[in-house]
């Protein structure tokens, strides 16, 4: 699974060094490095998705391509999903309809996607933009942060400014940082985060579209920060029969053999959703260092240790050992 952003961009720059003049098994490594780091939101620096491009350096813009049928949650998040969604398309009625306008302080719709790393909180917000008919502005919080004080609060600004103008859905990865408590100063640090703060409270309250900030803590949360949240949906971890689901909708359209059983895989490995793709990814590539024409049990329940075994493509072992079923 992948762990850290700066890892990968760390092991990208080594290998772009190398994968001019060595095989092409380094070249497919550097390949699968770019599409991880794509992944986890990484962008502009190597290559871009055809369907992404990027405004500022801040923002990547995305158009969504997924909808419900790539989603698969447990029942009860999918519903909170729905109503989110009925929630968001319902708005103007529900303002104007029973007479809101007067007591609402704003018109923009923040939810909140709290869960574990790969339980498809991303995917998700891509779902709302397609569902919504909008672009998707993603933005890491990190990329937002400047050492200069007052420079990150103008990048909020930003942000929000680009998205305003395109109308577009706005997803704030990462959120942990901004949606924690910070009231008490105590060095110019904390003020800084203090004006952080107002400044996104602030743009929160103007901006009248959707915003979505995914986080995986849901502790500290700031009670402002709090207030202008209208729902907090909980991405649990799946559980067998989701699992299977999973195992099945990631696997539509690939070529698999008859002898794979995904409600056995499903039972074996407590994986995430995050977690069962790059299994999938895995299982491919055994599957093509061997020539098969089609991926076997075999190959997922091999796909599905190297995943197990965790650090994936992350660390000299497990790359050791992924080359071992490569070559
Ligand atoms: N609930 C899900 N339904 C379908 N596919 C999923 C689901 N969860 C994860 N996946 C698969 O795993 C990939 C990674 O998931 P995603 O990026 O949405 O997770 P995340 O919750 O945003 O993780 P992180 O906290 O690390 O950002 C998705 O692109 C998709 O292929
Ligand atoms: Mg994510």
């Amino acid at each position: 699974m992948v762990k850290s952003q700066a890892n990968l961009e760390r092991e990208v720059k080594l290998l772009r060094k190398q994968v001019n003049t060595l095989n092409e098994r380094v070249r497919d490594r550097f390949d699968f490095l770019l599409d991880e780091l794509k992944e986890i939101g990484y962008r502009n620096k190597f290559s871009l998705e055809k369907n992404e491009t990027n405004v500022s350096g801040l923002v990547s813009v995305i158009m969504p391509k997924k909808s419900l049928s790539d989603l698969v949650l447990p029942w009860d998040v999918e519903s909170q999903v729905i109503m989110a969604l009925k929630q968001i398309n319902n708005y103007p009625k529900l303002v104007k309809g029973y007479g809101l306008k007067r007591i609402l302080k704003s018109n923009t719709i923040a939810l909140n996607f709290i869960g574990q790393p790969g339980t498809g909180k991303t995917l998700t917000a891509e779902v709302v933009a397609k569902y919504l008919g909008k672009k998707l502005y993603a933005v890491r919080y990190s990329d937002l942060v400047e050492s200069y004080i007052g420079e990150t609060s103008k990048n909020i600004v930003k942000v929000f400014n680009y998205a305003r103008e395109s109308s577009a859905v706005l997803f704030f990865d990462e959120a942990d940082a901004i949606a924690s408590t910070r009231t008490i100063v105590m060095n110019a640090t904390d003020s800084e985060n203090n004006l952080i703060r107002n400044v996104l409270l602030k743009e929160l309250e103007n901006f009248n579209g959707v915003v979505i900030f995914a986080t995986n803590l849901a502790e500290n949360f700031d009670k402002a920060f709090e207030r202008r949240i209208h729902m907090h949906i909980l991405f649990k971890m799946p559980d067998a029969p989701d699992r299977e689901r999973l195992w099945k909708t990631l696997c539509r359209g690939l070529k698999i053999h008859k002898d794979v059983n995904f409600k056995e895989l499903s039972r074996r490995y407590n994986f995430s959703g995050g977690n069962i793709r790059n299994a999938i990814l895995n299982a491919a590539r055994v599957a093509l260092s061997y020539n098969k024409k089609s991926l076997t049990m075999e190959d997922f329940v091999k796909g599905s240790e190297l995943v197990e075994k965790g650090s994936l493509f992350m660390n000299g072992t497990s790359y050791n050992k992924e080359l071992r079923y490569i070559g």
